[in-house]
């Protein structure tokens, strides 16, 4: 059998460095790895719907910023579908099934689920279309067959819960459905990247990101006023390595053959962090270090981003054709479905047959 990749975003916003060293480019690394048979990249505008369906144009102007992150980042439409979720109507479909085969205390212990009802202070009154988003992603992923769900470990609870319903389909109606696996980033930083300001994450609303799309002004400025060791307030104060973010970007970012084009006193990044856990290494050298490596990796996406944004209609272009050929693989996927569940009525011949052999017996 095939190796199907499956994973999405949900678009609220332009994706940052975080979403970029997490997801996006062992997403690029894995379309050109060649070990994928087929690959879906999805803009999961319906799920972000369940926390934003006041507020659709949000999700509607960022879809395209998404799209062009994506294909800025490398994303390519000759190895991979992107597509966008709401436009795939069979997805839809297969949640409405897929829903009886899940309790509600069941959705109600999903970790997931049970932080975000926290996060957005839904704990009174929880929308139902949000309550049931697990159970969309399930479809989501089970539409395309996928045996390949790179994400983050907090998805884990959505793959667990959607492998759940595979088994629960298959037991009762028949194998069908594939049951598929996450695969986890491989090293920590790609695991979390610290804001700015160093909290633990980069989110939109605490303005502490730097975005694929910022030009190199904008990262200058955002570098430069990171958040480092409160304590190293003197060059010559011994400083602090662990949580301090312009290190903790360097360990993401930095390639060894780095120091010696920027930093030639500094064999490696051990030699610059331990020279600026002694004492003597002031931030500004570190963070005009961190600058020069952070635009090596963004000036090919602010390039290729640039280009992209002559030819929007191209982008909007891309995301239909990926839309049209995950349809298709969805529609095949909902027609075993639903013949396994016996709902294809028009498609049984056996069904019509024997029932007006039935009348007719009975009418004799
Ligand atoms: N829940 C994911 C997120 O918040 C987005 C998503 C929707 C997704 N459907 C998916 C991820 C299916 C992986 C597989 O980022």
């Amino acid at each position: 059998m095939g190796k199907i990749i499956l994973t999405g975003d949900r678009p609220t916003g332009r994706l940052h460095v975080g979403h970029y060293v997490g997801s996006l480019k062992r997403r690029v690394e894995l379309q050109n790895s060649g070990n994928f048979d087929e690959i879906y990249i999805m803009i999961a505008d319906a799920q972000a719907l369940t926390d934003n369906w006041d507020n659709p144009e949000k999700i509607r102007t960022n879809i395209i910023e998404v799209a062009l992150d994506y294909m800025s980042a490398g994303l390519d439409p000759a190895k991979c579908h992107m597509l966008i979720q709401s436009q795939v109507t069979e997805l839809t479909e297969l949640t409405f099934y897929y829903m009886n085969l899940v309790t509600v205390s069941r959705l109600q212990r999903n970790p997931t689920v049970k932080s975000e009802i926290q996060l957005r202070n839904f704990e009174t009154s929880i929308p139902v279309g949000f309550f049931c988003y697990p159970i969309s992603q399930a479809a989501d992923i089970t539409a395309f067959k996928a045996t390949t769900v790179p994400a983050g470990e907090d998805q884990e609870p959505m793959l667990e819960q959607t492998r759940e319903i595979v088994h629960s389909f298959n037991r009762i109606y028949g194998e069908t459905l594939v049951e598929p696996e996450i695969l986890l980033p491989e090293n920590k930083y790609q695991m979390r990247l610290p804001g700015t300001d160093g909290k633990a994450k980069m989110s939109k609303s605490l303005g502490n990101c730097i975005y694929l799309a910022d030009p190199e002004d904008v990262v200058k400025k955002k570098v430069m006023g990171m958040f480092t060791d409160p304590n190293h307030l003197r060059v010559q104060d011994p400083g602090r390595v662990e949580g301090n973010p312009v290190f903790i970007y360097l360990e993401a970012f930095s390639k060894p053959e780095q120091f010696a084009e920027y930093a030639p006193e500094y064999a490696n990044l051990q030699e610059m962090e331990d020279h600026y856990r002694r004492g003597g290494l002031g931030d500004v050298k570190v963070k005009k270090f961190l600058l020069n490596v952070l635009n090596e990796e963004l000036d090919p996406i602010r390039k290729r981003r640039h280009e992209l944004e002559k030819d929007i209609p191209a982008v909007y272009d891309v995301l239909k054709e990926g839309t049209e050929a995950a349809r298709e693989k969805a529609g095949q996927t909902l027609a075993e479905v639903k013949s396994a569940m016996r709902i294809n009525y028009f498609d049984d011949p056996e069904l019509i047959r024997s029932q007006a052999e039935k009348y007719a017996s009975e009418n004799k």
